[in-house]
């Protein structure tokens, strides 16, 4: 019996993502949530004839309460994407407070569930849930993902476009650090080894820059009409679908996420917060307390963080690295004051 919970269900992430979770097997019933548009979307997926249960709620009646309590996990694309000529952070003045408006709806209604935050800026949206959460004393960091798999999945599919013999499916890079331009850090030299050492400087650069700035290119070509929906879609699936795997007791499953590392009692967690804020952030500024790094999942959620990735990257990786704490310790801090000053 699980129940999953879509937080933004109407929206252009939100609705492609709900039929995906419709079709799960795993999924028991599907709780779809929104500020509009809801009931329609709902009572299309309703016709599908997979055996889960759906149900839509706008906020009128206690839809949030309805649709949190007794969830397994929440999914969260719920806020406004990017235009033309905007960086995630200019999301931040007006997703904050949608974010922390669901995260203390979660920690009312879902205090045990896994929660999935796939809303942008999501360095400083993750913070944000972690702060609620950890003001209800309600916070699990096994339990807590940033989405990051875009980052992972538009890595496979670029690397893959410029190697001789390998389609996407058989790469499985890792991306590092955050979820913005150059706080996204693929680290090719472990992931796709034979490919990377076949490239050029140039190219290496033009291929990292392809994934820090892969969201722009959707941004561009939709025109005005959003940010990636249907690719960011499938990857918000791919993580909560590993992760239900692993709830039902799928061994070694492996996916990256942007997790909470300082004072968890996560395996791995400890030496990762010590590795990223003793040898790749400078002194002054603040702890970079989250970063995106593989993560073993079991059925409690992440189980066991693989910080040691950290130390065999080259030193091209090592530098990008440097570069991305710099802005990850700002963009964490400013999650962090918002809930601190509200
Ligand atoms: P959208 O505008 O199509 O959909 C957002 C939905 O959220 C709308 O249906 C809206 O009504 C709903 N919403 C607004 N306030 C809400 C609230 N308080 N409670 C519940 N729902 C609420 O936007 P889209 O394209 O689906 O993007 C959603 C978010 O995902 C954006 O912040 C975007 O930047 C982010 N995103 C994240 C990616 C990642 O890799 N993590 C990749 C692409 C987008």
């Amino acid at each position: 019996m699980v129940k999953v919970t879509v937080c933004g269900a109407a929206g252009g992430i939100g609705q492609p993502l709900s039929l995906m979770f419709k079709l799960n097997p795993y999924v028991t019933t599907l709780a779809l949530y929104d500020v509009v548009n809801v009931p329609g979307v709902g009572k299309d997926l309703s016709h599908i004839d997979t055996d889960t249960k759906l149900e839509s709620y706008l906020p009128e009646n206690d839809g949030l309460e309805k649709a949190l309590t007794g969830s397994d996990l929440v999914i969260i694309p719920a806020g406004v994407p990017r235009k033309p000529g905007m960086t995630r952070d200019d999301l931040f003045a007006i997703n904050a407070g949608i974010i922390r408006d669901l995260a203390n709806g979660i920690a009312q209604f879902a205090p045990s569930a896994f929660v999935l935050v796939i809303s942008n800026p999501v360095n400083s949206t993750v913070p944000i849930v972690a702060e609620i959460l950890k003001k209800n004393n309600v916070f699990n960091p096994q339990k807590l993902f940033g989405v990051t798999t875009l980052d992972c999945v538009r890595a496979n599919t670029f690397v893959a476009e410029l190697s001789k013999d390998k389609e996407a499916s058989a790469f499985d890079t890792r991306v590092l650090g955050g979820h913005s331009g150059e706080t996204i850090v693929p680290v090719f030299s472990q992931s796709a080894p034979e490919v990377y050492k076949e490239l050029s400087d140039e190219q290496k650069a033009a291929l990292v820059h392809r994934v820090q700035f892969g969201g722009d290119e959707v941004v561009k070509a939709k025109n005005g009409a959003g940010s990636a929906t249907l690719s960011m879609a499938y990857a918000g699936y791919k993580l909560g679908h590993a992760l239900l795997a692993a709830i039902n007791d799928t061994p070694n499953i492996i996916e990256s996420t942007f997790v909470y590392l300082k004072d968890s009692k996560i395996k791995g967690a400890a030496e990762a917060f010590k590795y990223i804020n003793e040898k790749l952030k400078d002194s002054d500024s603040s702890d970079v307390d989250f970063f995106a790094l593989p993560v073993v999942l079991s059925s409690n959620g992440i189980e066991e963080i693989k910080w040691d990735i950290l130390e065999k990257v080259d030193a091209k990786e090592t530098e990008l690295l440097k570069i991305a704490t710099g802005q990850l310790s700002k963009n964490i801090a400013k999650g962090t004051a918002f809930i601190a000053g509200n």
